[in-house]
């Protein structure tokens, strides 16, 4: 880990708005008595929230969380690209700061895990980047193409198979696919699909959750035990490598590319690790869920997709921007300066609203609108963007992209059950839905 800036710790941890007055009366005249609702860890329906902040207040301090939050299209995407000025090192720092409890849980226990790529910053950021994107290359993704299609078409037979003729979409297609998946990516048996979900749930908890000290315990000792395996991972990896065995997988090719000098360290391999299990497959099982979800409480738009499966790439883009995996993403000011006209002090926590970008009137027409025609749907901003943007994004797609054509093929019928009683687990950044409760029965 490289050391990090000195900056001034923010005023605003401690719950008082660093923003010189000047700026709380530029907030105040513009919006005297706008009231946005903004609530940052419900998830269910927060786009009405966003809706008033992008009108009334588009750079508000939040004293619950004490970050500033940002909602228009123009300046989320302007500070995702800036990173000299918004670094993303607390991209990976709990919302809530570590209970007592928990952090002598996680010293006792070894926890060293530190982020992947996402909370690193240059020159640290672009030599680990360059050396762990060689290995999301298409020719890989072409590799798993016929598991991730094998395991759909099973898991949808299994599910079809209730007598009850209902399902949920969520349990029984989307948490699987890419768990098994990331996990062949990183050589781990499909038998160990469940513990490591386990530990993903235990790593959104703990670092964009709302627990308490005592709700973290639990958590603590399961991230121990995640962390653990990475390191366990590499060191196999460089067993298979002495024994002249070939891994077949990312974990023993970032190995094998250190053995022959790229520079990358045993520490930094298991972080990518750490990363990459929960980036791999928490925010995919929602984007899978998210488009069957909205596809089917749009029964118009899930009729273009069975008349021409071609436009399936173009609703997945449309779901990224209706409906994104990751609403909010962290980013903190190095230097005093400043975003639509406000001033943001130097040390400040930033939250870019993608979720409020996305629906931005100026970027999109008509942005409450689910429309897998629309044009430019391909410019929402749910991958960030800039120098962090997300290295999965093909895999993410290319995955989605399977499980909706085998969806229409073998269940062109299916329907949502009381699609508006679904419900969005509290979090500050992930927007998942709980269950995706589905029938393909007689309509009644
Ligand atoms: C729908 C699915 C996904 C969404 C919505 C998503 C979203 C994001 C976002 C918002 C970022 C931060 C971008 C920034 O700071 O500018 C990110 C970074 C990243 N994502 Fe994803 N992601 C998804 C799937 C995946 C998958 C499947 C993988 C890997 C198998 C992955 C690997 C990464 C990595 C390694 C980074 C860090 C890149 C860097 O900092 O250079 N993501 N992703």
């Amino acid at each position: 880990m490289t050391a990090q800036p000195a900056l001034a710790r923010p005023a605003a941890a401690t719950g008082h708005c660093p923003v010189a007055h000047a700026v709380s009366a530029k907030i105040a005249e513009t919006a005297p008595t706008a009231h946005h609702g903004y609530a940052p860890f419900a998830m269910t329906d927060p786009f009405p929230s966003y809706a008033a902040l992008r009108e009334n207040e588009p750079i508000m301090f939040d004293e619950e969380i004490g970050y500033f939050v940002v909602s228009r299209y123009v300046d989320v995407k302007a500070a995702f690209d800036n990173w000299q000025v918004f670094s993303s090192e607390n991209a990976q720092a709990p919302v809530r700061a570590r209970g007592a409890a928990a952090t002598k849980i996680m010293n006792d226990g070894g926890f060293t895990a530190y982020s992947g790529l996402s909370a690193r910053i240059p020159p640290e950021h672009t030599r680990m980047r360059a050396i762990v994107q060689k290995e999301f290359t298409p020719r890989r993704y072409k590799k798993l193409e016929p598991t991730i299609r094998e395991n759909t078409v099973r898991l949808l037979q299994q599910m079809l198979a209730h007598p009850d003729a209902r399902g949920d979409f969520l349990k029984d297609v989307a948490v699987d696919i890419p768990t098994i998946t990331i996990l062949g990516l990183l050589g781990v048996g499909p038998d160990m699909v469940s513990t490591y979900k386990k530990w993903s749930d235990s790593r959104a908890a703990m670092t964009w959750g709302d627990l308490s000290d005592d709700e973290q315990i639990p958590h603590a000792h399961n991230l121990v035990e995640y962390w653990t395996e990475c390191l366990r991972l590499v060191s196999n990896a460089h067993e298979q490598l002495a024994n002249g065995e070939n891994g077949d997988n990312l974990v023993f090719d970032l190995v094998q590319a250190q053995s022959t000098g790229s520079e990358i360290s045993d520490h930094e391999i298991a972080s990518v690790c750490y990363s990459l299990l929960f980036a791999g497959h928490e925010t995919t099982t929602t984007l899978i869920s998210n488009t069957i979800r909205e596809l089917l409480a749009h029964p118009t738009e899930w009729q273009k997709l069975i008349e021409d499966p071609s436009r399936i790439p173009a609703a997945i883009d449309e779901t990224l921007r209706f409906s994104p995996s990751i609403v909010g993403w962290r980013r903190k000011a190095l230097v005093d300066t400043e975003i639509g006209g406000v001033q943001i002090p130097a040390g400040s926590n930033i939250l870019l609203l993608m979720g409020s970008a996305n629906r931005d009137g100026d970027t999109f027409e008509q942005p409450e609108t689910f429309d897998i025609n629309r044009v430019n749907a391909r410019n929402h901003l749910s991958f960030g963007f800039g120098i962090h943007y997300c290295l999965g994004n093909m895999l993410a797609k290319m995955q989605d992209r399977i499980v909706v054509e085998e969806t229409l093929k073998a269940a062109p019928g299916l329907r949502l059950i009381d699609a508006e009683k679904v419900v969005f687990g509290d979090n500050l950044s992930f927007r998942a839905p709980t269950s995706v409760p589905v029938t393909w029965g007689e309509a009644k």
